[in-house]
């Protein structure tokens, strides 16, 4: 793209701001800028006028959960099914691990946060010890897809290649990077992160089959007869993925996906809870129930929206490749943003300062119309990492992984 080009697309869009500083770069900026320009997706700034108005829901009401008894009783057919898929090559697994992991406070990939005690045990490290259990009852290689961003890519693959790939058949590894969406002031005006770069965020949680489409590796899903894949976050270190069972009771009773849960903890823990939403399954973010909500009781007494979803999905990809491209709401979040100012001055902001837009993976659920909700014991399943103290932390994943005896 050429300077006039750039010139004009902005000035179309009202965003000329992003040129500013053209003229003193150096002329490799300027190159990079230019082609920054030409690749970041500007129709994300069409959504900010919606961003006073939470969106529109519809009527929610509460879903039923397969729960533990029920699983219990059934478990043996449900292994049977999965194990019979996923040693015919039918599952995939995503993890996404484009998120930033600001929480932590530590400056590398989430994933690369070390949470041993007497010993190296990093968060990836867990999750591939976790996928080996299953790849060696299954006694198949599982291909594994792994979601970065451009700001963890590099890091990623780097800390991925130098620990051996912790045991994992790296030819069953794949990588690829979700989008990036521009950062917006209040005004509507995309901020400038260095005077020769745009600001950027990745895209959120729910961009990552798009992300994984444009990286060709559809293709792949294709040529490897992937029908299922599980995705799941990078903050667990205790989940259980490719579990043949919950594969098994989401094929048994014929839904294009499904969603581990577990009960809450308490009325206040911060999860999305699954529930019908104009009668199709739907995840409700915490920060959106209501008091009314939050308090109401099913016929046994139990609260009505009990079952939190643990972000480890499976979805069915013929149904994923149904759903119209472009479907997904866009969620905004004013966030703290490092910006350029008129001068050329980078500046940190103490407070919250621009809207960050984001794709969320639990708005799939809802587009697909029919999910299994599956309960699992969340002392053996559920160890987020959130913070470094305090609820959902390293201190209490520490705990649970003890709790399961795995060595830290
Ligand atoms: C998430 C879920 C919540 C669930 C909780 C369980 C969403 C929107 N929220 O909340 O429903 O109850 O986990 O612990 O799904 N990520 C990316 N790219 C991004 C943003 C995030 O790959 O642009 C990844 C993160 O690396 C992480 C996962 O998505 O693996 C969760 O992201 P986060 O935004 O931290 O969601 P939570 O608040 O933890």
């Amino acid at each position: 793209m050429t300077y006039q080009e750039a010139k004009a697309k902005l000035t179309e869009i009202g965003q000329d701001q992003i040129l500013t500083f053209y003229q003193y770069l150096k002329s490799d900026e300027q190159a990079a800028l230019l082609s920054q320009i030409e690749h970041t997706d500007f129709s994300y700034l069409k959504e900010l006028s919606h961003r006073d108005r939470p969106l529109k829901r519809g009527t929610i009401t509460p879903i039923r959960a397969m729960q533990q008894g029920e699983i219990t009783e059934n478990q043996a057919s449900f292994e049977a099914v999965g194990l019979k898929e996923i040693r015919a090559g039918h599952l995939g697994l995503v993890l996404l691990a484009g998120g930033m992991g600001t929480r932590l406070g530590s400056k590398g990939p989430k994933g690369t946060f070390n949470i041993g005690e007497t010993r190296d045990v990093y968060i990836f490290q867990r999750l591939i010890e976790n996928i080996l259990t299953q790849v060696e009852r299954a006694g198949v290689w599982i291909h594994l897809f792994i979601m970065t961003s451009e700001k963890n890519d590099q890091e990623t693959r780097h800390f991925f290649a130098s620990h051996s790939f912790f045991g994992y058949r790296s030819e069953y590894i794949h990588f690829f990077k979700q989008e990036m969406a521009p950062i917006v002031s209040d005004e509507g005006k995309v901020l400038l992160e260095t005077p020769s770069r745009i600001a950027v965020s990745p895209n959120g949680n729910g961009g990552w089959f798009a992300s994984m489409d444009r990286a060709g590796l559809t293709k792949l899903l294709h040529q490897e007869d992937i029908l299922w894949l599980n995705v799941f976050a990078v903050d667990n270190v205790l989940q259980n993925i490719a579990d043949p069972a919950f594969l098994g009771a989401v094929i048994s009773r014929h839904c294009a996906s499904g969603s581990k849960v577990v009960r809450k903890v308490n009325r206040d823990e911060k999860v999305g809870v699954m529930c019908l939403e104009d009668g199709r399954p739907s995840v409700i973010e915490y920060m959106e129930m209501t008091d009314e909500m939050l308090d109401q009781k099913d016929e046994s007494g139990d609260p009505a929206y009990n079952f939190g979803v643990i972000l480890n999905y499976l979805f069915s990809v013929p149904e994923l490749e149904r759903i119209a491209k472009g479907i997904l709401p866009v969620h905004f979040a004013f966030k703290k943003a490092a910006y350029t100012d008129q001068d050329g001055n980078t500046l940190a902001p103490d407070e919250p300062n621009a809207w960050k837009f984001e794709y969320f993976i639990l708005d799939m659920v809802h587009e697909l119309g029919t999910c299994l909700p599956y309960e699992v014991d969340r002392e053996r399943e559920f160890a987020p990492i959130k913070n470094l103290h305090g609820p959902d932390s390293v201190d209490t994943a520490r705990a649970l992984c003890r709790k399961n005896s795995i060595v830290l």
